[in-house]
């Protein structure tokens, strides 16, 4: 029954309380969002190749292209005009540069380091992130040495990665984010910036990274997929595992970590907020490869209306507490949000 016989409300509940009211008209609930997206919650990740004006579509990402570094800059500008505060780059080492131990990581004229460059030359407002792991550049697909027996090495990868940082913070990278996992590497890294010069180039470190399928279309894109020899269970965490992720955010963060991910993101939703509130660091989310071709190709099947998807998804990120988000979304997300 609505409302007391007598016509005085019920104390508590119903209809005093009618939380549709708070959702009448979009002013309303403009007013009482409680999580919002903007384009500077954004960083947009780019896959660079060799070449000039070249670009290559990536089939398991449609709408996703590989880019060479001209194009990059372009992208960077366009990133800049949007609001876009940073962009994440991954290059596609061609084939004959791929070796055991990726060696290429460490040359100051690779295609990562020449994309910084030139994108730090023509658009030095935005910021430019960097992983730091060898699956680029390894003829094996690992983010780390391997021993002949085919285990991956830790503190003889954490050397490499060290050498691989300097030289990405050389070419001017802002942000050095480990993807590779190993322990003790972002120590190592920080203690290596100090030494060097480097003492303002942030750590972002991937430091709940769980060794996941959605990362499949992304290993397609940087082409390691194809090479990769077994999976990589022994350095990514097991996707069972929710209090091993505040330990791993932790030990990153008393290492020099500056801002912490977690990745993937909309399946491991329950983590980031988990991560949050326990750290109270600045904490990032990344929308995986997989997750975008999830929203993507069921989008272009006619599934459901794929702006709204992009934008809710997003969303979601904001409400579980990440202050930002790596999504391939970030341009097409941005120009909705500043239309
Ligand atoms: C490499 C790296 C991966 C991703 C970012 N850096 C893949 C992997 O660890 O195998 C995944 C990103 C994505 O799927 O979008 N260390």
């Amino acid at each position: 029954m609505i409302g007391s016989k007598n016509g005085s409300p019920a104390t508590g509940g119903f209809p005093q309380t009618r939380l549709r009211r708070l959702r009448r008209t979009p002013w309303v609930r403009a007013l009482v969002a409680e999580s919002r997206l903007a384009p500077a919650d954004l960083i947009w990740p780019l896959f660079v190749i060799e070449g000039k004006s070249e670009k290559e579509p990536i089939s398991s990402m449609p709408g996703v292209e590989r880019l060479s570094v001209d194009l990059a800059v372009a992208a960077a500008r366009e990133a800049r005009d949007l609001g876009i505060p940073c962009l994440a780059l991954f290059p596609n080492t061609p084939r004959e540069r791929r070796t055991p131990r990726g060696e290429e990581a460490l040359n100051p004229e690779n295609l990562v380091c020449r994309a910084v460059r030139a994108i730090k030359e023509a658009v030095p407002e935005i910021g430019i992130l960097c992983d730091v792991a060898l699956d680029p550049y390894t003829s094996h697909g690992h983010d780390g040495l391997l021993s002949e027996d085919g285990r991956i090495l830790n503190d003889e990868t954490v050397e490499v990665l060290i050498a691989q940082a300097l030289v990405e913070a050389e070419a001017g990278c802002d942000i050095v984010a480990p993807s590779d996992m190993m322990d003790g590497r972002v120590g190592a890294i920080r203690g290596a910036l100090e030494g060097n010069g480097h003492k303002d180039v942030l750590i972002m470190s991937y430091a709940a990274k769980y060794a996941s399928a959605f990362y499949g279309p992304f290993r397609e894109a940087v082409g390691s997929g194809g090479l990769l020899k077994g999976d990589k269970r022994t350095y990514q965490m097991d996707p069972a595992n929710g209090d091993e992720a505040l330990r791993e955010v932790a030990l990153d963060l008393a290492e020099g970590a500056d801002m912490v991910m977690v990745k993937p993101g909309l399946p491991y939703l329950d983590i980031l907020r988990r991560v949050k509130e326990a750290s109270g660091a600045p904490t990032f989310a990344y929308q995986v490869s997989g997750e975008y071709a999830m929203i993507e190709i069921a989008a272009r099947a006619g599934a459901f209306d794929r702006d709204k998807a992009m934008l809710e998804s997003l969303l979601a990120f904001k409400r579980a507490g990440a202050d930002g988000i790596l999504t391939y979304f970030a341009r097409d997300a941005a120009r909705l949000l500043s239309a």
